[in-house]
């Protein structure tokens, strides 16, 4: 009798397929990114992210309220600043945004897990993740005085009450700097999920529409990974792993399973993926058009970052996805 196997015999029944299904998405997996601006009452939808909103402090609470109730374990924290200068002081300033919209989100819902991105260019007048020097127009952010900057941030943000600091930037030795400033200020149990191997992206356009961060001259590739290089994302996890990084992130996810499968290979830490904003926008924007099923589509997407190996997936479709895990 041809032929032999029949893989579809597991197939036949929506039990069977239930029981032998190997990767599942839960809402544990989910992390909610969140815009926090000066203001009250204040909401406004990005434009190129339907359903995301820039959020005033009182809206970010009512928020992760929410997040909190749809049982979301954990929230990430962005913070546009009244006012953007070349030492990003907003970043690091005790009353910058991030800071009071961390206060008052562990305040109201202290059991939910608040996130930071330790990053500058939100707060930097030219948009770039650091320093420059004086003239600079080419955006070759300066490694070791940046560093400096994110240290007094991620201090900054532990003040305030955040649970886990997550430095975006792609400096050489960011997380061994945050790692030894948290520690020198008293605080050597907040763990450090770093953006490990996060390319150059043309993925996160509507990010920096809805941060207003983008660079205001030349690019990320000096310091981002080039969309080429896949040796050397275990590079870039390696030596954060030898800094003290806690969890590591791969960015973006979709063009990038391979560097998640990869990393999660290579280590034993937890592995997170960032569903970014333009594999957000593209998705809503196929949705609303009726192109395609939004629902299926995304929780597809979503089991297919867990099949890939992350264990956490920080994601603009959050709060949907635990909707429908729902029912
Ligand atoms: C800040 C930062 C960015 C994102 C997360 N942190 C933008 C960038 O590097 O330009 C992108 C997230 C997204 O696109 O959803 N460094
Ligand atoms: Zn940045």
């Amino acid at each position: 009798m041809f032929p032999t196997h029949r893989p579809r015999r597991l197939r036949n029944h929506p039990q069977l397929r239930r029981m032998v299904r190997e990767n599942i998405l839960t809402t544990n997996d989910l992390i909610y990114p969140l815009f926090a601006v000066p203001g009250e009452g204040f909401a406004k939808e990005v434009t190129s992210m339907p359903g995301v909103y820039q959020l005033s402090i009182d809206k970010i609470v009512e928020e992760a309220k929410e997040v909190y109730d749809l049982g979301i374990p954990a929230i990430i924290l962005f913070g546009i600043p009244a006012d953007k200068d070349t030492d990003a002081t907003g970043a690091w300033h005790d009353c910058g945004i991030v800071q009071k919209a961390t206060t008052a989100v562990k305040e109201a819902v202290p059991d939910l897990i608040v996130m930071v991105d330790t990053c500058l260019c939100e707060y930097t007048s030219h948009g770039h993740c650091g320093y420059l020097e004086v003239g600079d127009l080419t955006g070759r952010v300066l490694n070791d005085q940046t560093l400096e900057l994110l240290k007094k941030t991620a201090v900054a943000q532990a003040k305030a009450g955040a649970d886990i600091i997550a430095p975006s930037g792609m400096m050489d030795g960011f997380v061994g700097a945050i790692r030894e400033g948290l520690d020198d200020a008293g605080f050597e149990d907040i763990p450090i999920m770093s953006y490990a191997a996060k390319y150059a992206s043309a993925y996160y356009g509507p990010f920096r529409d809805a941060a207003d961060s983008a660079p205001q001259f030349g690019d990320r590739r000096t310091y981002q990974m080039d969309p080429g290089n896949g040796r050397e994302a275990l590079k870039e996890i390696a030596l954060d792993i030898a800094e003290g990084a806690d969890m590591l992130m791969v960015k973006p996810a979709l063009a990038y399973m391979d560097i998640i499968w990869r990393v999660k290979e290579a280590t034993n830490l937890p592995v997170a993926a960032y569903n970014v904003s333009g594999e957000y926008a593209m998705v809503k924007a196929a949705a609303l058009n009726g192109w395609i099923d939004e629902e299926r589509v995304v929780m597809e997407t979503l089991t297919g970052f867990k099949r890939a190996g992350t264990d956490l997936i920080l994601t603009y479709h959050a709060k949907d996805a635990a909707r429908w895990l729902k029912g």
